[in-house]
């Protein structure tokens, strides 16, 4: 694996999976693995979980880890190429990304759409721009339009709940929120579980509906309460509007999720990538019920950040990279 950006990414899910349930056995099993080689993480917005997590996963690789919130401690970003830089921004993209890559063996970056925009958003500029200009391999951390982080945690921690013959029923529902969210999460979690044996289902209101380049292959409803008949894994998150770019719309019916309508499911599992505002987005009694996988779908975090870096190092991508670079330089 050279980037790990999407799904597409990824030779065999199956196998990855795999990978990230022997690490959570033994964590420290391949402590030798990133001894020498620093991980470079870099957020231009907040995190909690995907910040301790893949810092602690490349620790348990033996990397050193850099932590740098480019928001705050960086200077302003230009991304445009050609720009002339007179305005506020200070640096260019080309020099910063070009710059860490040569501190880097690996770097993790996390980039939020602006939610204005829709072609600029799902074109990545920003994700692309750091990939092309730092030149070693990229681990997403949510970026405009996916995070593959997380939704490979949350296959993992489905794949560890999931005992019974059979591909189980899981429903990905939309619910209230104070804000525009972006798709990310949604859009992600959607196409990595179609390329499970899965049966997924999107239940969303009206005007919520996704891009279809993520959810081709799910079955997408629009009643709430039919969608869940059944389900063995419900998760439950908040996106704006695609069609309408990042558009809040007005939904009468109740969205919120709570034990009554849960009785409706085959004794579902309850899902969330966290943070959660609890009873907007979903409420107490579920999110601390016995069935509620949400803590440990964050912990599964560590472990699918581990086996990603693990292949990544496995690849020796950079090392190749570099003596080509040496060489080309020590001839002219
Ligand atoms: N789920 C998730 O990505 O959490 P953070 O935003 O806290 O990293």
């Amino acid at each position: 694996m050279k980037h790990f950006t999407t799904v597409h990414d990824v030779k065999n899910v199956d196998d990855l999976i795999h990978e990230a349930l022997l690490l959570k056995q033994d964590p420290q099993a391949f402590r030798h693995m990133g001894r020498g080689r620093t991980l470079g993480l870099i957020f231009m917005n907040p995190s909690l979980r995907t910040r301790l997590s893949t810092q602690k996963a490349a620790m348990n690789l033996g990397m050193n880890v850099m932590v740098m919130n480019v928001d705050k401690e960086g200077w302003a970003l230009e991304f445009n190429e050609g720009a002339v830089m007179n305005g506020t921004k200070v640096e260019h993209i080309k020099d910063a990304a070009a710059v860490m890559g040569t501190y880097c063996d690996i770097i993790g970056i996390r980039c939020f759409p602006g939610l204005l925009d829709k072609k600029e958003d799902y074109s990545e500029k920003v994700l692309l721009s750091f990939m092309k200009h730092c030149r070693v391999p990229v681990v997403s951390l949510e970026s405009a339009t996916l995070h593959p982080l997380q939704s490979f945690a949350d296959l993992v921690t489905i794949k560890e709940h999931w005992h019974k013959k059979g591909a189980p029923k899981v429903v990905l529902t939309w619910a209230p929120h104070i804000k525009a969210l972006p798709q990310a999460v949604a859009n992600s979690f959607s196409e990595w579980v179609l390329k499970t044996n899965a049966n997924l289902v999107i239940a969303q209101p009206e005007g919520y509906e996704l891009c279809e380049d993520y959810t081709r292959g799910a079955k997408i409803m629009y009643d709430q309460k039919k969608a869940l008949e059944g389900a063995d894994f419900v998760y439950v998150k908040n996106w704006s509007g695609y069609k309408e770019y990042g558009k809040i719309h007005t939904v009468k019916e109740n969205w919120l999720l709570d034990n009554k309508r849960m009785a409706i499911t085959n004794n579902a599992k309850v899902m969330h990538c966290l943070p959660v505002r609890r009873n907007v987005e979903l409420s107490d009694e579920l999110l601390d019920g016995k069935n509620s996988l949400v803590i440990k779908q964050a912990e599964n975090r560590l472990y699918a950040a581990q086996a990603v870096l693990k292949q990544i190092l496995g690849g020796h991508y950079k090392i190749q990279s570099r003596k080509l670079e040496h060489e080309a330089t020590a001839y002219n």
